[in-house]
């Protein structure tokens, strides 16, 4: 991820490249009587830390489809966890994805893709992105993406901790420590090539975030992290969107789970996950 200079609108220019992985949760959305509005519960992994109110962007989610159709945003929203909370993996985004997917169903407002994705951006940096999934290149604030090309299954491992870092948090301290410079499209032929072949030496080269640093200076103990990675023989190890969630490039499932091995013989995070990328976004998998 390459991230440029604040702008006036209080956000970073980005060249990012997002990868869906494997690890998912799910959104329902119930029916309920005309005129009860919207309501919602958290449950799974870490559901207490999550608000269960009209702060939760699966519920802003709702609102902001029944506005822009025109309908009263009756539905009570059941969000089950299934990704880390706060951990730089766009959870939160992927739900208010799952939402608008959810809510588009149920209420059969039958929005195309592309209005959806307008929705979706207004709702948070990458929420477009849970509505697509699979590998995308992102500019913009992250919420303008073009599909990008992979072949075959790259195995990651990921490094959570317990405690969560805060995104707006990490990009002050970005400002404060390293600046930024327009980010280019350009520079990221080698790992753009690198997903192409499926070859996963060569994207373990590759990876790079510029919100490593920052990541890196409000929570020194990651150093360890990337550093236990690699001597794992990780093909490379990075903080994954804006941290503390340490994401592990690895040869096959095998080297995966040595790595995941690694990280908890050296206590070095709180859980660890093993998965595959490419993944599908935000889709209805029961009606
Ligand atoms: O859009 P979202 O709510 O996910 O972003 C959370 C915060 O992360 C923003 O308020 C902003 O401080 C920061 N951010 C940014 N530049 C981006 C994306 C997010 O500065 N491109």
């Amino acid at each position: 991820m390459q991230v440029g200079p604040l702008q006036d609108d209080g956000y970073h220019p980005l060249v990012t490249i997002f990868q869906a992985v494997g690890l998912s949760e799910e959104v329902i959305a119930h029916q309920v009587p005309p005129g009860a509005g919207t309501s919602l519960t958290v449950d799974g992994l870490q559901a207490d830390v999550v608000p269960a109110d009209a702060t939760n962007l699966a519920w802003r989610a709702a609102e902001a489809l029944a506005r822009h159709v025109g309908i009263d945003p009756d539905v009570r929203l059941q969000v089950v966890k299934g990704v880390p909370v706060a951990g730089g993996m766009a959870g939160g985004s992927a739900d208010a994805a799952a939402a608008l997917v959810a809510c588009d169903t149920l209420w059969e407002t039958g929005l195309p893709r592309a209005e959806l994705a307008r929705l979706a951006s207004g709702l948070g940096a990458d929420v477009a992105f849970g509505l697509v999934g699979h590998t995308a290149v992102g500019t913009g604030r992250g919420d303008v993406l073009t599909p990008a090309m992979t072949r075959g299954e790259f195995h990651w491992v990921f490094a959570v901790q317990a405690e969560g870092l805060s995104t707006p948090e990490v990009y002050r301290a970005f400002d404060e420590t390293v600046g930024g410079t327009e980010p280019e499209l350009g520079d990221d032929t080698a790992l753009m090539q690198a997903l192409r072949a499926g070859d996963a030496v060569g994207l373990g080269r590759a990876l790079h975030n510029d919100l490593e640093a920052a990541a890196l200076a409000l929570r020194p103990e990651l150093a360890r992290t990337l550093a236990v990675a690699r001597e794992a023989d990780a093909l490379g190890a990075i903080v994954s969107g804006s941290g503390p969630t340490v994401a592990a490039l690895a040869r096959s499932r095998q080297h995966a789970l040595a790595i995941a091995a690694a990280w908890t013989a050296a206590d070095a995070c709180d859980s660890v996950w093993c998965t595959t990328a490419p993944a599908p976004g935000a889709r209805v998998v029961a009606h």
